[in-house]
């Protein structure tokens, strides 16, 4: 999953050393640029809980939950932003707080979508790297949030953060790290 408008940037190099890495360990890709997506920002409804809270599922119609769906259907996921003022961009920020709303109510009777999946997150900055952790932490979060409410298992499998100036032996240490998680499930 990416979150860059660039569709030649740093953000789509990491997207492609993660699908050799998935594929040399005899995975399949389902790749989802969220910036070609509609997704909206959560609108807090009512006092701060809408539908997601008991359904978990969102109700503004667009394509977070096909998204979402999807989510249950795969492995593990690898999410990849560019960082931006130290931070994920918005369509990684739009698509988190939908995310966890819809995920924050767990049920063991009921499996969730993210439910023991494996997630990476990987953050591309530009030459200065500044924010680069932040936007890790922010990222990190997600899960913290998840794993915390819950008894459920969300590997956070790795945290990455790649530059311009260190991205010729990062994006080695994307696809190992994708291709370790597929070889680990
Ligand atoms: C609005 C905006 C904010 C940015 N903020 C940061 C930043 O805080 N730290 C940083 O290292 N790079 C920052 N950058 C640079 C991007 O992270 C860098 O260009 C990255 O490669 C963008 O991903 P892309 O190549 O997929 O477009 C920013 C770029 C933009 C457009």
């Amino acid at each position: 999953m990416t979150s860059s408008p660039n569709k030649e940037g740093l953000t789509e190099m990491c997207s492609d050393a993660a699908k050799i890495g998935v594929e040399n360990g005899d995975g399949q890709v389902l790749k989802v640029r969220l910036n070609d997506l509609n997704i909206f920002n959560c609108q807090t409804c009512d006092h701060g809980w809408g539908i997601c809270l008991q359904e978990d599922k969102c109700k503004i119609e667009d394509d977070f939950e096909i998204i979402h769906k999807s989510m249950a259907e795969v492995d593990g996921c690898i999410i990849i932003t560019p960082v931006y003022w130290g931070d994920m961009s918005e369509s990684a920020k739009a698509f988190f707080d939908r995310l966890r709303r819809c995920e924050a109510n767990f049920d063991p009777n009921k499996t969730n979508k993210i439910q023991n999946k494996p997630f990476i997150c990987v953050a591309a900055a530009g030459g200065s790297g500044n924010g680069t952790l932040s936007c890790l932490t922010n990222m990190e979060r997600l899960f913290f949030h998840l794993n915390k409410l819950n008894i459920r298992n969300v590997t956070k499998f790795d945290y990455i953060g790649i530059t311009q100036r260190n991205k010729g032996y990062m994006s080695n240490a994307i696809q190992a790290a994708a291709q370790n998680m597929v070889e680990d499930k």
